[in-house]
């Protein structure tokens, strides 16, 4: 077993968000690191259509877990073919009160809501920007602050900040732990959001050069929220791709856990299915006109090959680390 995988299992016996806390300090000193990223070999690097992201391996860290833009270049080595940091929002703020993550073993499942607990732009700026010309693609995750009067404002607000920085950008309007924040893929909403989006996308652009944007959408839609968000997408003068899945707050009957009734987005293992007949939903909708990548349950490469069958041109994952450790990906990518 490699000294990360160990190091992840010692640390599970911390609570779970002493243990993210003790691993992202980790890696931050380069502690289990490997000293070299795992040989990216062509015939698994993919370059989406639409965004023109070359991606060295299909195989994404999803966001939350590096929430301040301090263990990219760790998470790197480990594989990732691209790494998303964020949610971060304009100003710092604290999330809401612990205990606010939990550990469903038994399901091979998280529940959180952490509630966009994040150092604010400055400092994740700073550290995107001295970040090594070359040494991996990494993506900003943008949000809303809790007490915001303009939530468009915010992500307006994100993109300024992070455009020069980062290789890629993600509206995120699907986590359910900001009151108000899922209401933004309402149809309205929506258009406003893409519409104000977008004219600063054309801006910075034309400013500072291309930027793919992406935006990331709940499981927790039917048909209609699917075919309006799709429409909307598609029309969107600056938006290229969507991520489809932020964490669900459906709790499926199969739950075991003690902690299945915790308030939160539930993500690993039950999310896998209902994420992917999501995304498959909105491959049917958007067909080639954008990129989609798939996040919610991904833990092997079964699940990989599901979620590119389903539409993705490359996915996502972060709760299968908590069980598997960072040594998951190369073993993915070993059998891909
Ligand atoms: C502890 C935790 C924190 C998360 N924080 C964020 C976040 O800040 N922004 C975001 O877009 N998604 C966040 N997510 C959702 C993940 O990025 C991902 O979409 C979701 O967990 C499904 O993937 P998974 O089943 O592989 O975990 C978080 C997930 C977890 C488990």
């Amino acid at each position: 077993m490699a000294i990360a995988d160990l190091a992840a299992r010692l640390v599970r016996c911390l609570p779970p968000e002493a243990a993210h806390r003790v691993t992202v300090a980790a890696l931050k000193s380069g502690l289990g690191v490997p000293a070299r990223r795992p040989e990216m070999l062509p015939g698994r690097a993919v370059k989406l259509p639409v965004s023109g992201l070359s991606l060295p391996n299909p195989i994404g860290l999803a966001a939350g877990f590096d929430k301040n833009a301090e263990a990219f270049a760790a998470m790197l080595g480990f594989g990732f073919g691209f790494v998303e940091c964020g949610t971060v929002t304009p100003k710092p703020q604290p999330g809401n009160p612990k205990p606010r993550l939990f550990r469903l073993t038994e399901d091979r499942a998280v529940i959180n809501r952490m509630g966009f607990n994040n150092e604010g732009l400055d400092g994740f700026v700073d550290r995107l920007s001295a970040r090594e010309p070359g040494a991996g693609i990494v993506g900003a995750n943008v949000g809303a602050n809790k007490t915001t009067e303009d939530f468009v404002a915010d992500y307006v607000t994100g993109m300024q900040a992070v455009w020069r920085y980062a290789d890629y950008i993600t509206l995120n309007i699907s986590s359910p732990n900001t009151p108000g924040l899922r209401d933004l893929q309402g149809k309205s909403a929506l258009e406003d959001l893409l519409g104000r989006c977008g004219e600063a996308g054309r801006r910075l652009a034309d400013e500072h050069g291309f930027l793919p944007i992406f935006l990331k959408v709940a499981p927790d839609l039917d048909d209609v929220q699917i075919a309006d968000i799709a429409t909307a997408a598609k029309a969107a003068p600056y938006l290229h791709g969507l991520i489809v899945s932020n964490t669900t707050l459906a709790r499926p009957i199969t739950l075991r856990s003690a902690f299945k009734s915790e308030g939160g987005g539930l993500s690993g293992a039950p999310l896998m299915a209902p994420s992917t007949e999501v995304l498959a939903a909105f491959k049917t909708e958007v067909g080639d006109s954008l990129d989609l990548i798939g996040a919610g349950g991904v833990a092997d490469v079964d699940d990989v090959w599901a979620k590119l069958a389903a539409g993705a041109q490359a996915v996502q994952l972060y709760s299968a680390l908590v069980y598997e450790g960072p040594g998951l990906i190369r073993r993915i990518l070993a059998e891909l």
